[in-house]
């Protein structure tokens, strides 16, 4: 079977559902807490919800938190629709952003009704609706033009990553290539019946923003699951690589409709620091530290972890140097084989397979 849902939003750093599913498949019990300190586009989380588990999901990136929490809700299809007719048909819009790059990006029309549902959805993303509502946008927000059929709001752009505005306007004018001028209600509509429209076990977890080296972030996550009278079972997870630290500047636009900046934000805030191995092992350990806190005895830690081109160091070593110390002790290290062109860390700076950097699953155990 395919889960929909869990292509909502491309989130270029993001590994298969495989992964987390084969965990919980061989570590997974009933009434058990799964968590994911660095969770992307929520895969972790959605894993955790096909397995009827209830899940936590950290990240710094507001994209990440956004794509997360649509992961784990429940809504219906019309839900959605009726809300996003409402903000259509009632929001004024205030801001609207100027100049060449949002000339050539969107079409003036759809960029109206872009803005009115991103100032509709900054005032209030409360509902599950909403929520929805605003992972479909930014889904939708930019990605390839089609002659038929179109699913993406803006001008020809990747899907995963935002565009540099510079050599974005380049690349239309160039190429002659005009916004298209879609049906924004359309398209969320085909994209609301797609994502929302199976049926899934009940979604219920929580998602926080937040650095997970942070004592505080953790008080927040061990106050939620005192209150469900919870500890972690199983932590499945995939910190960024030695090196990748451009999760916010890659995704700009996302990110401004998320109440961001209009411009490239190149902030590397709340995100694991990566100027020199000692530092990064070092953060990468308090994240361990804060997990084992909220776990129980006997948790399972799954790390899927690589390398990029860029930094030459060996991903096992790093993990290794990392866990020392801690109150996790590694019981198995299997090859992950080669990361999938397209869709993972290593391809944001890698041409061709051979340069590629093996990926590989560490699992640990809580003594
Ligand atoms: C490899 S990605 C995770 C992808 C995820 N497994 C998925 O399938 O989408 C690493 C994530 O860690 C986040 N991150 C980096 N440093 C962080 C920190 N100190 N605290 C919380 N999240 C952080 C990044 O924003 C990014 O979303």
């Amino acid at each position: 079977m395919s889960f929909n849902l869990n292509a909502i939003c491309p989130y270029f750093t993001m590994f298969p559902l495989d992964f987390p599913m084969g965990v919980l498949e061989t570590y997974g019990n009933n009434n058990q807490w799964v968590l994911d300190p660095f969770c992307g586009r929520g895969t972790t989380n959605f894993a955790a919800r096909i397995y009827g588990l209830p899940s936590i999901g950290i990240d710094s990136s507001p994209v990440a938190v956004a794509l997360t929490k649509a992961k784990i809700i429940n809504v219906r299809v019309n839900q959605i629709i009726q809300v996003t007719e409402k903000i259509l048909s009632r929001q004024e819009v205030s801001n609207i952003p100027q100049g060449e790059f949002w000339e050539y990006a969107f079409d003036r029309e759809v960029l109206v009704n872009i803005c009115k549902i991103r100032e509709a959805l900054l005032k209030n993303c409360d509902s599950a609706a909403r929520i929805a509502l605003r992972a479909i946008m930014l889904g939708a927000l930019h990605g390839p033009m089609y002659n038929t059929s179109p699913s993406y709001f803006s001008n020809q752009c990747p899907r995963t990553y935002a565009p540099k505005p510079g050599y974005a306007v380049r690349f239309w004018k160039e190429r002659k290539l005009k916004p298209p001028k879609v049906d924004v209600m359309s398209i969320i509509k085909k994209r609301a019946e797609r994502y929302y429209g199976q049926d899934l076990p009940r979604g219920y977890g929580f998602v926080v923003r937040g650095d997970s080296t942070s004592d505080k972030t953790f008080a927040r996550v061990k106050k939620f699951l005192d209150k469900n009278n919870a500890k972690v079972s199983i932590i499945i997870t995939s910190p960024p690589y030695y090196g990748m630290k451009t999760y916010i500047a890659d995704q700009w636009l996302r990110n401004w409709f998320l109440g961001g900046p209009e411009t490239v934000d190149y902030s590397t805030d709340g995100q694991i620091r990566h100027s020199s191995k000692e530092l990064f092992v070092n953060e990468l350990r308090k994240v361990w530290n804060n997990v084992a806190e909220v776990s129980v005895e006997g948790a399972i830690l799954a790390v899927r972890f690589g390398g990029i081109n860029e930094r030459k160091v060996e991903p096992e070593k790093l993990i290794e140097e990392s866990l020392k110390e801690t109150a996790w002790e590694i019981v198995e290290v299997r090859s992950a084989g080669f990361p999938k062109k397209g869709r993972r860390q290593a391809d944001t700076f890698s041409k061709s397979k051979k340069e590629m950097v093996e990926e590989i699953d560490v699992i640990a155990v809580k003594r």
